[in-house]
């Protein structure tokens, strides 16, 4: 059986936090069963946005793939693999670069809303602009049909598609694929504070805080504004505390719907409630991170097998892609 192949990312850039996880990690291991899966770190992508202070970005590293593996993700079924490890993806840029028109970046709604997002960095970059074709190349040097994205990346897969049409008009091929996205359903998470939940912001939920951590920020959270009094009944329905709730704690949202609306129960002490849920959904989680990132040399050992596997196929598709273009050599 021939197995349909997925290529996905994520920038180390911060620790990752509860929307990965539903955003994408649940996800990402189910797809295991069903696909020739690629997980990459964006590395490349990450200095794109932290070149002036690179260090995070190695520091990252580890913890990441520790949490992708605690999460499910085996290095049995999915190829882990670190972007600027494996060097055809940059020179597939330089070919891509060469062919993509600069309205389609200048127009990409993602770049001027991370322009206008991200303050206190340049990111007025040539490369920033360039973040879209980098990423077009990191999927077609897999020649990747799938790719499993949030709907805030669908303009980029937009765009790999439509560079591998321009690229297959151009050379008269049908070499690259045109990737369709697979949308995770899950709902999407808000950040503690109602906004957009974001490492610019600081709103999140790490998986690796500790139990105390993990309790101070949902007691922070923002509940229904109107619910004074305990007395007050609340409306669950705009509380970003209960949608909190109904993906953590999916056997206990009726009894917390009681509580709001019927006001049996305090802010404070659902909040407490959610908190305490969390700390239990994270607690295998935690635990393995911790055995793996005691352990580096395993979680080397990880990429350096998943870099050899993702280079010897990178490496090829990238020769041949130059080939059709007539390149000089081959
Ligand atoms: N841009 C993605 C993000 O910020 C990360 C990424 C880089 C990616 N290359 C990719 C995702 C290729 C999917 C496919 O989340
Ligand atoms: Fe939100 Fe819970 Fe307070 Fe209701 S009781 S408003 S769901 S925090």
């Amino acid at each position: 059986m021939n197995k349909k192949r997925i290529l996905s990312g994520m920038r180390p850039t911060g620790p990752l936090h509860l929307g990965h996880l539903v955003g994408a990690l649940t996800n990402w291991k189910k797809l295991q069963e069903e696909y020739d899966c690629f997980y990459m770190v964006a590395d490349w992508h990450a200095l794109m946005s932290e070149y002036a202070s690179p260090s995070v970005i190695r520091e990252s590293i580890p913890g990441m793939v520790a949490d992708w593996i605690s999460c499910g993700i085996t290095p049995q079924k999915s190829v882990i693999f670190v972007q600027s490890q494996v060097p055809a993806h940059i020179e597939l840029c330089m070919l891509f670069s060469c062919l993509i028109p600069l309205g389609w970046l200048e127009r990409c709604p993602t770049y001027k809303e991370q322009l206008s997002e991200i303050k206190g960095k340049n990111i007025k970059t040539y490369g920033f602009l360039g973040y879209p074709v980098l990423q077009a190349a990191d999927i077609l040097v897999y020649k990747a049909q799938r790719v499993p994205v949030g709907e805030d990346q669908l303009p980029h897969l937009e765009l790999t598609r439509e560079i591998a049409r321009r690229f297959n008009s151009i050379y008269k091929t049908r070499f690259f694929p045109e990737p369709e996205a697979i949308l995770t359903k899950m709902p999407r998470l808000l950040g503690t504070d109602n906004r957009k939940m974001s490492k610019n912001y600081g709103n999140f939920i790490a998986l690796s805080d500790r139990p105390e951590v993990i309790l101070a920020k949902t007691s922070r959270m923002i509940t229904d504004p109107r619910r004074i009094k305990r007395s007050d009944p609340g409306r669950p329905e705009i509380c970003n505390v209960f949608s909190y709730h109904s993906v953590f704690n999916k056997e206990g949202i009726d009894e917390v719907r009681n509580w709001c609306k019927g006001a049996t129960a305090g802010c404070t002490e659902c909040k407490k409630r959610l908190g305490e849920i969390i700390i239990e959904t994270l607690r295998p989680l935690r635990q393995e991170r911790d055995k793996l990132l005691n352990d580096r040399a395993e979680i080397e050992k990880i990429l350096q097998q998943g870099n050899k596997k993702a280079n010897s196929i990178a490496s090829q598709t990238s020769r041949d892609a130059k080939r059709l273009v007539k390149f000089y050599g081959l």
